[in-house]
């Protein structure tokens, strides 16, 4: 198999990893990659946005499938261009990908499939929805959302009227998103532990990854701004037998048969942001696209080949696919650049990798790293993933600071409570 994989962040890392160690690969392409990337595979420098240009790359490559890896280029329509080429692709049509590109449509989809997700308004212009939240029956705190993709910072929790009303005036009327804040969703604000639920489908069979749980906030005890995501763990008892019967029921199946229904089927993988509350689950939003870095977690997990999985999905034929999980735990612990997630410098250098995997329980992602003349230096907010599976989840928390402990350059900064939340139950 020839496969080419777009992206270039931790989680395009950890899906070439995972596809190279399968008996099946031949060639693995990554575009554009990144440094660790490029230590492992060819990276092919082109614009993930660049339909034409990846769609010659796969001709020219004779490419079998394609992975894409971030939400950007699935919004945009790649998926819709590469299939018209013949090749197979793991991803949804640029239609498809609208349960994440526009929020006003995953939650009017939500409604009208009675799929459990906060009560919301949408709004179009700022003056409405500006009155809405000065009106007496809006209840604090209360959440304001871009319609639009803003790289997880188009969503504001607000505590009161003050913050509320600033969000929407950033979004709608400084366009601090740009078209992304042309509407936008007010919806009521839940409280509970929030558990990611990925699965993969061929637009019927559906395949449930094993269940994780981010970090968003940039420092311990989900303190400060949000990030990207600051870490990950994954273990069986995130939701359990129960409850993951329940989102399957109640969640991801109507909406799988929801979209083909609509005529509009959805393909490729599907990751259901959940939150855990008193009245029941809720979605709080959905993405199109695997993690990140969930990712990192979930494909150290698996046991079962993926190329193989990647392929029946591609074909059509994934519920022939048996996966097999490794049933103990897995820690990703995300070293990021000093600033993040404002602004950072790069160009530092990156030391003690080498010793950091000498352990054969850990596996370090790349995110944002690049090749300086063979030297590998900091390149991005998030730099590095450093991902441990072990037995169960206070050992793998260990293994993977200990390996964080031999890794360094300056400024790098880091949680020290990732998976923690799993040992307090
Ligand atoms: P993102 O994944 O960047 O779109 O951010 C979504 C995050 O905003 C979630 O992970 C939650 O922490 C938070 N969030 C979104 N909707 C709600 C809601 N209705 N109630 C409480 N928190 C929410
Ligand atoms: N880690 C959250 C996301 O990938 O959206």
């Amino acid at each position: 198999m020839r496969i080419l994989v777009i992206g270039s962040g931790g989680r395009e890392h950890t899906l070439v990893w995972k596809l190279s160690q399968s008996p099946r690969v031949r060639t693995i392409l990554c575009a554009p990659g990144n440094g660790g990337i490029a230590q492992a595979v060819r990276c092919v420098s082109a614009d993930p946005q660049d339909t034409a240009a990846i769609s010659r790359l796969v001709l020219q490559e004779k490419i079998d499938f394609v992975v894409v890896g971030p939400e950007a280029p699935l919004a945009s329509g790649l998926v819709d261009t590469l299939k018209a080429t013949g090749v197979g692709v793991l991803g949804p049509t640029k239609s498809a990908a609208q349960l994440e590109s526009s929020k006003v449509f995953a939650k009017d989809f939500m409604r009208r499939h009675n799929i459990p997700t906060a009560d919301y308004r949408t709004f179009r212009d700022p003056d409405s929805a500006l009155a809405c939240l000065k009106s007496p029956e809006a209840r604090y705190p209360i959440v304001v959302k871009a319609d639009g993709l803003a790289a997880g910072k188009g969503v504001v929790v607000s505590r009161n009227e003050q913050e509320a009303c600033r969000a929407v005036e950033r979004i709608m009327i400084a366009k601090e998103f740009g078209s992304a804040g042309d509407r936008i969703i007010i919806e009521d604000c839940l409280q509970g532990m929030e558990a990611s639920y990925i699965v993969f489908t061929d637009g019927s069979a559906i395949l449930p990854a094993a269940a994780s749980r981010d970090h968003k906030a940039i420092f311990d005890d989900d303190k400060g701004p949000n990030t990207g995501g600051m870490g990950t763990y994954s273990t069986d008892d995130i939701l359990g037998p129960d409850l993951e019967r329940e989102v399957l029921q109640r969640i991801i199946q109507p909406t799988i048969d929801g979209m083909r229904e609509e005529g509009n089927p959805y393909q490729g993988i599907l990751y259901a942001g959940l939150m855990m509350t008193e009245q029941g689950i809720q979605v709080l939003e959905f993405n199109v696209r695997m993690g990140d870095p969930e990712c990192q977690v979930i494909l150290p997990r698996l046991q079962s080949d993926f190329a193989e999985l990647c392929e029946a999905l591609c074909r059509g034929r994934l519920k022939d696919y048996k996966a097999e999980w490794n049933p103990g735990a897995a820690v990703c612990v995300v070293l990021a650049s000093g600033g993040y997630p404002g602004s950072y410098s790069r160009g530092k250098v990156i030391t003690g990798l080498d010793m950091a995997e000498e352990d054969h329980r850990i596996a370090i992602f790349h995110a944002g790293t690049s090749l300086q003349e063979d030297r590998l230096v900091t390149n991005g907010g998030r730099v590095l993933g450093v991902t441990a599976v072990d037995r169960d989840l206070a050992s793998a928390i260990m293994a993977a600071y200990e390996a964080v402990n031999k890794i360094n350059f300056e400024g790098m900064q880091y949680r020290r409570d990732i998976g923690a939340k799993g040992l307090k139950k």
